[in-house]
C-alpha cells in the first residue's frame, strides 16, 4: 500500500510498503506526464540518472511499449562517469541495457553525455551546447525538462553534484565537470539550476542506508546536503521513498 502524505514544504513525499509498489508508482507517473507533455507540446523530455536503484524502475518501464509514444519521447542523462560507453561503469551502458535496448525508441532521441571529449570538462561544454542546440536556448536561458529523475547518494549528493564540491553552488552553467576523492570516476553533471528549472523532479530512494539522509532532507531541511537544494522554482518535486528508506521520518510524516 501506499501512503499518501501532505505536501511537506512543497515536497510529495510518498511512502511504499516496498520497492515493487514504488517503482510501480514511479512508471504510473512517467506515463501519466508523458501522455500530457505529448498531448500538449508533441514532446516529452526527460534526464534519467545512474545507481543501482532506477534499474528496476527502467525495466519495468520498457514494458510500457503501448502507454508510451516512444518516438516522441527524449532521453537525456543527469550525469555520466567519465568512462568509455562500455565501460561497467557507464550510466548511458546502464540505462541503454535497461531500458533504451528494449523499447523503440529512435537513435536520434536518445542524448547521451559524449565521453569522448580529452576531458571531463570538455565533456561538460559539450553537453551544454547540445543542451543549448536542442531546447534551443539564448544565452542565460535554462533548459525545462519536463521530468528529472534522481536518486539520492548516502552523503546526499545527487546527479553527480556532491556535498561540499564547488558543482553544487554553480550558478551560470548547465552542466558542469565533477572530481570528488570518494568516487574513482571524474563525472559530468546537470547543474543545480538545470535541475531546479525542470517542470518535474522525481526521487526514488530506496533501502535502509539511505534512511539517514532522507530524514536530514525532508526533516532538518539540511542545507549542506544537495538533495535538500533541490527545489524546482515553478515545478513539482516528489519524494517516492520505500519504507526502509523512510523509516526514520516522524510518524506524522508516514
Ligand atoms: C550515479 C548517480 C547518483 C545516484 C546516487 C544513488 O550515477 O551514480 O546518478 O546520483 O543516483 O548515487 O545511487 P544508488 O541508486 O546506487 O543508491
Amino acid at each position: 500500500m501506499r501512503t499518501y502524505q501532505p505536501v511537506i514544504d512543497n515536497r510529495r513525499v510518498l511512502i511504499f510498503a516496498d520497492y515493487e509498489q514504488m517503482t510501480g508508482f514511479a512508471v504510473e507517473k512517467w506515463t501519466a506526464l508523458a501522455s500530457a507533455a505529448i498531448r500538449h507540446k508533441d514532446c516529452f523530455t526527460v534526464a534519467l540518472s545512474g545507481g543501482t536503484t532506477p534499474i528496476g524502475f527502467y525495466q519495468k518501464l520498457s514494458l510500457c511499449n503501448k502507454n508510451v509514444a516512444w518516438d516522441k519521447v527524449h532521453i537525456f542523462l543527469a550525469d555520466e562517469r567519465f568512462v568509455p560507453f562500455d565501460d561497467e561503469a557507464s550510466n548511458y551502458r546502464m540505462i541503454k541495457e535497461n531500458l533504451l535496448d528494449r523499447i523503440a525508441i529512435p537513435e536520434t532521441s536518445i542524448h547521451p553525455i559524449s565521453t569522448r571529449e580529452s576531458t571531463s570538462e570538455r565533456s561538460a561544454h559539450w553537453y551544454e551546447e547540445h543542451l543549448r542546440d536542442f531546447f534551443k536556448l539564448r544565452r542565460g536561458e535554462l533548459p525545462s525538462f519536463d521530468l528529472i529523475m534522481l536518486g539520492i547518494g548516502e552523503d546526499g549528493h545527487i546527479a553527480s553534484l556532491f556535498p561540499g564540491t564547488s558543482s553544487v553552488s554553480e550558478k551560470a552553467r548547465l552542466a558542469v565537470a565533477v572530481t570528488h576523492e570518494k568516487v574513482s570516476n571524474e563525472r559530468i553533471s546537470l547543474s543545480l539550476p538545470v535541475i531546479n528549472s525542470a517542470k518535474t523532479v522525481i526521487f526514488l530512494v530506496s533501502g535502509t542506508k539511505k534512511a539517514p539522509v532522507v530524514k536530514k532532507i525532508l526533516e532538518h531541511n539540511n542545507d549542506n546536503v544537495p538533495a535538500a537544494r533541490v527545489r524546482p522554482e515553478r515545478g513539482k518535486l516528489y519524494f517516492l521513498v520505500d519504507k526502509d528508506a523512510g523509516q526514520y521520518l516522524s510518524q506524522s510524516l508516514r
